[in-house]
């Protein structure tokens, strides 16, 4: 390459460089990414997925049952990613020491279609809830057996 050649040559890498870099800086638009908080993944993938268990092994509809089990036990391992620390509480801990064995026992009671069984063990997850509320000093968040479907559009009865 000839002088003249490569300083052209040079200018124009320069000029690309700076170009790329001010794309790079150039902040995007718009709001920030939304990170749910641990309370917002708790109320929209943990709670509701608790209702529709209990309501799964009430109508005794073993296939949603593992299904919804699936989805619950899922949704804690996305949050301990999300929130591994919540304040003072390793929630990545908690989870595995205090939700783990229940989840694993309502298992078993679905693959055995055991209806006493599933009862008691669910009975284990809600206490479960509760363990980590109050582990994590959120001891105003009570969970309970649930009364009452939050879904009326979703039938939990077994197909026939
Ligand atoms: C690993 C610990 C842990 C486990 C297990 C756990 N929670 Fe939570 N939960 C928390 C913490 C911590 C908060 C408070 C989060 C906050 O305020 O941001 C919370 C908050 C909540 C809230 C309140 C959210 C709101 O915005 O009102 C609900 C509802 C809830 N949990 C439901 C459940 C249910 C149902 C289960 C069991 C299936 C459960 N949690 C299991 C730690 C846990």
């Amino acid at each position: 390459m000839t002088t003249p050649l490569r300083a052209l040559a040079l200018i124009a890498g320069v000029m690309l460089a700076a170009t790329v870099s001010a794309v790079a800086q150039t902040p995007a638009e718009g709001p920030p990414p939304y990170r749910p908080s641990l309370a917002d993944l708790m109320s929209t993938t943990v709670q509701p997925r608790h209702v529709k268990l209990a309501f799964a092994g009430r109508e005794k509809n073993w296939v949603f049952a593992a299904y919804e089990l699936k989805q619950l036990s899922d949704a804690f391992d996305r949050l301990s990613l999300q929130w591994p620390q919540w304040r003072q509480q390793r929630i990545v801990e908690l989870v595995e020491t205090i939700v783990r064995d229940p989840l694993f026992e309502l298992d078993i009671a679905i693959k055995n279609k055991d209806e006493a069984k599933f009862a008691e063990y669910y009975g284990h997850l809600t206490d479960a809830c509760n363990a980590c509320h109050q582990a994590a000093l959120q001891t105003p968040v009570v969970i309970q057996d649930p009364k009452e479907s939050m879904f009326p559009d979703q039938d939990f009865r077994p197909k026939p």
